[in-house]
């Protein structure tokens, strides 16, 4: 009984700690000053500590895994497969620790994205790194990236043409960083993986086997923002991070 005490108020701990993390207060806040960014793969660069890091990230580091990667990184930054490439500013490959065992997929890059040449670095991006850290990881420890690299115009949701020509960068990605964990940021991210005529209410919480990968379908970012009065979609959002955190054993 004691225990299972122990373990209610624990989760209940936790979904306070989430909810405030990603509470009212963070999404009425004025736009976060960014701290300024060394270069594209700014938050790779600060190593993990090694007595903080999870274990699954500690490892040696895979010169030809490094390889694959910076080359598919630079194949992105010059890509013009497609029309996107046309209005960007830079395109956004992604970023994060080659050796995640959890990776975010979102849609493609917005307006701050575009210019930093980074991914989820706007307002959704403020609110992903909260859920994130809710979930006790930091940014750096996990792999950050989009359906397509490049900004669409005006943010709306890209077409088929372009996520088609896009499919292999991210196909590429999965391969070479096999996370163990996706976590698929609204419907766009979660058809990428799962193609159906489901909406996100309906898709999320639930895992879908993709290979050995488990993929997790959640709301975007943006969805929580737009319904930020609404504390059942953050709760929800919640739940299924919790599933994930399960999976990766992290609870
Ligand atoms: N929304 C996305 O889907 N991706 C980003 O990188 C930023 C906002
Ligand atoms: N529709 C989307 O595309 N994403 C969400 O998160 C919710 C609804």
């Amino acid at each position: 009984m004691a225990e299972k005490n122990k373990r209610l108020l624990h989760g209940l701990e936790q979904e306070l700690r989430f909810l405030s993390e990603i509470g009212a207060e963070f999404i009425f806040a004025p736009e976060a000053k960014d701290k300024p960014q060394p270069g594209r793969q700014g938050a790779a660069e600060e190593p993990a500590a090694a007595n903080t890091a999870p274990a699954d990230t500690m490892r040696k580091p895979d010169k030809e895994k490094q390889r694959v990667l910076h080359a598919l990184e630079e194949k992105i930054l010059r890509c013009s497969l497609c029309p996107l490439s046309q209005g960007r500013t830079r395109a956004v490959p992604g970023e994060g620790d080659y050796y995640a065992p959890l990776m975010f997929v979102g849609e493609g890059p917005g307006a701050d994205e575009d210019i930093q040449g980074r991914p989820f670095v706007g307002k959704a991006g403020q609110l992903l790194t909260r859920i994130i850290a809710a979930m006790n990881y930091r940014r750096q420890d996990v792999y950050i990236t989009n359906v397509v690299k490049c900004r669409p115009p005006q943010n709306r949701t890209p077409v088929r043409e372009e996520i088609e020509k896009c499919r292999p960068y991210l196909l590429a990605q999965i391969k070479s960083i096999a996370p163990r964990v996706i976590v698929c940021l609204g419907k766009v991210a979660t058809d990428f993986f799962h193609p159906s005529a489901a909406g996100m209410s309906s898709l999320r919480g639930n895992f879908i086997e993709y290979g050995k990968i488990l993929v997790m379908p959640t709301f975007h970012p943006s969805y929580l923002i737009r319904n930020e009065g609404n504390k059942e979609i953050k709760k929800l959002v919640w739940q299924d991070m919790q599933k994930v955190m399960d999976a990766l054993g992290r609870k």
